[in-house]
């Protein structure tokens, strides 16, 4: 009896649960998702979708406000329309892990960005194709080619100040660090600024992405007088410049006088990488490592302005590194080892001003995500700054706290993710942290700063961050006494 009414509960429960094994082992990936309900929101408007919306909020800086409503409505996945994509709106650490390592998901660009920089970049290879254009890159990238340049990018800050700081009054800090970091990534990675010749091309290479690199966003309509038709021609004047040191450094390298160690340019030719796909990869670099940089180094001095306790323990950092130095002698690797604190104010400055709003995904397949479809094709976008942001990673978030950054182990996974994560993740990091510590000791050392009267440090994106007034300060040499180096 006992025994009889527990068979027929185990064959009751089994019945009771058949639908659910089927299910469990019959129905097959391809149509599981087709019963999944897709992201919740709205695609708005026909064609624009949310572009201009959320582009509007960018320059006003207010895109954070824009992105955190619709996230407050829909939940932490939800659909929009952006750039005339579908669009997956993502949200939370474990949202970036997908987003970052996913096999399902791929990097795409803004339509705007591949017709400026080309569509055979570095962000457009997938596989194989991808490793080998990114293990050029990384050739010059990693840690040790970069340690390699410590003393070149050292004199090159120092010029830099010393014609376009020293003597002068005010200084706009963001337009200054973006010819810096334009001037030291043409020398160390493309050999422009030995020569002559190498000063003129960066002139001109210079003005151009100043002007391109407003587009990267912009709504991609060739129409006469909108932003992009003049982005889109700087770019093409770009490029043919970029395609003239292409055929001087084949000639050099085919007349044996240059060796693919000297820079990218001529280490991809040697590897047979087609010329548009140099051009598009050159292009590339020069947009990827320049402005990112400028906006973490001006946003840095900006938040030591605010914040003078930082300010005080960054100071008594470089001072200390300095007093070690004999007059006109180099910084060396050694010596950004000791600048702990400061890059641990670098770090809570991307935190805080994360320079790369989102970098976009497309799906290659559908896919899955926190109880939805992706369907394939769609595109997917997270936000930097809302998980940096975020309360439950980094407590009172609009705090400036270096000491966050003093035990990085603390840190959740995927919860700070200036440098995007997985395969992808950015190869210039060390050469941004390198270049950032070199500019940094020389202006703390060198100059007393504070933000000019009217400028008051808002700033607007596009998607960049750029200061109002590029960040203008009243600057005063430090007076070194005898010890003036
Ligand atoms: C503070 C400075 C910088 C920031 C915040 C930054 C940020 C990023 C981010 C978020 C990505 C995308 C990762 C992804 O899609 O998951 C990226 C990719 C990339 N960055 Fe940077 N970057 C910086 C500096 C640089 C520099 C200095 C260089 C080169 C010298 C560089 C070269 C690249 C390249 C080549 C990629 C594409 C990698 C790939 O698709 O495999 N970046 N960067
Ligand atoms: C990041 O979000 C905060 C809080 O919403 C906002 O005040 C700030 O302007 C945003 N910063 C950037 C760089 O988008």
């Amino acid at each position: 009896m006992e025994a009889d009414s527990m068979t027929m509960a185990i064959v009751a429960a089994f019945l009771v649960s058949l639908p659910v094994l089927y299910r469990l082992l019959f129905a097959s990936a391809g149509n599981k998702t087709s019963r999944k309900a897709l992201p919740p929101g709205s695609f708005g408007l026909p064609v624009v979708g949310h572009t201009l919306s959320l582009l509007r909020a960018l320059r006003a800086n207010t895109a954070e406000d824009w992105l955190r409503r619709r996230a407050a409505a829909y939940g932490p996945v939800s659909r929009l329309s952006l750039f005339r994509y579908r669009t997956a709106f993502l949200v939370g650490p474990s949202a970036n892990r997908f987003v970052f390592t996913s096999p399902a998901l791929t990097t795409m660009n803004s339509e705007a960005f591949s017709r400026m920089v080309g569509r055979r970049t570095v962000r457009d290879v997938v596989g194989d194709e991808h490793a080998r254009v990114r293990a050029m890159m990384v050739q010059f990238l990693r840690l040790d080619a970069v340690k390699r340049h410590v003393a070149g990018m050292d004199a090159e800050v120092q010029r830099h100040l010393d014609s376009h700081w020293r003597g002068r009054g005010s200084v706009a800090v963001m337009p200054s660090m973006k010819t810096l970091t334009f001037d030291v990534m043409s020398t160390v990675l493309f050999g422009l600024g030995m020569s002559r010749d190498g000063a003129d091309v960066r002139r001109e290479l210079s003005a151009e992405f100043q002007q391109l690199v407003q587009g990267i966003w912009a709504v991609p309509l060739n129409l006469p007088f909108t932003r992009f038709s003049r982005c889109l021609a700087a770019s093409r004047r770009g490029r043919r410049a970029v395609a003239g040191v292409i055929e001087e450094r084949r000639a050099k390298l085919e007349q044996g006088e240059s060796s693919p160690a000297d820079d990218i340019i001529t280490h991809m030719l040697s590897k047979g990488l087609p010329d548009e796909e140099i051009t598009d990869n050159v292009m590339f670099l020069m947009v990827a490592a320049h402005d990112t940089t400028a906006a973490l180094i001006t946003f840095l001095l900006r938040h030591l302005d605010a914040n003078k306790d930082a300010y005080a323990k960054v100071l008594q950092e470089q001072e200390e590194i300095a007093r070690r130095k004999a007059a006109g002698e180099a910084l060396s690797w050694d010596d950004l080892c000791r600048m702990r604190y400061t890059w641990a104010a670098a770090m809570e400055t991307l935190r805080m001003v994360p320079p790369a709003f989102s970098m976009l995904r497309k799906a290659l397949q559908d896919v899955e995500y926190g109880g939805y479809v992706i369907p394939k094709g769609w595109q997917v976008m997270y936000s930097t700054n809302m998980t940096h942001w975020s309360p439950a990673i980094f407590p009172d978030p609009g705090r400036f706290d270096p000491a966050r950054f003093e035990d990085p182990s603390a840190i959740p996974p995927y919860g700070f993710v200036p440098f995007g994560g997985g395969a992808r993740i950015c190869p210039g990091n060390e050469f941004a942290k390198v270049e950032t510590l070199v500019t940094v000791h020389h202006i703390v050392t060198r100059f007393r700063w504070k933000l000019a009267a009217g400028c008051d440090g808002s700033f607007s994106r596009s998607p960049i961050p750029y200061p109002s007034q590029g960040l203008l300060i009243d600057i005063e040499p430090i007076d070194h006494g005898n010890t003036s180096r």
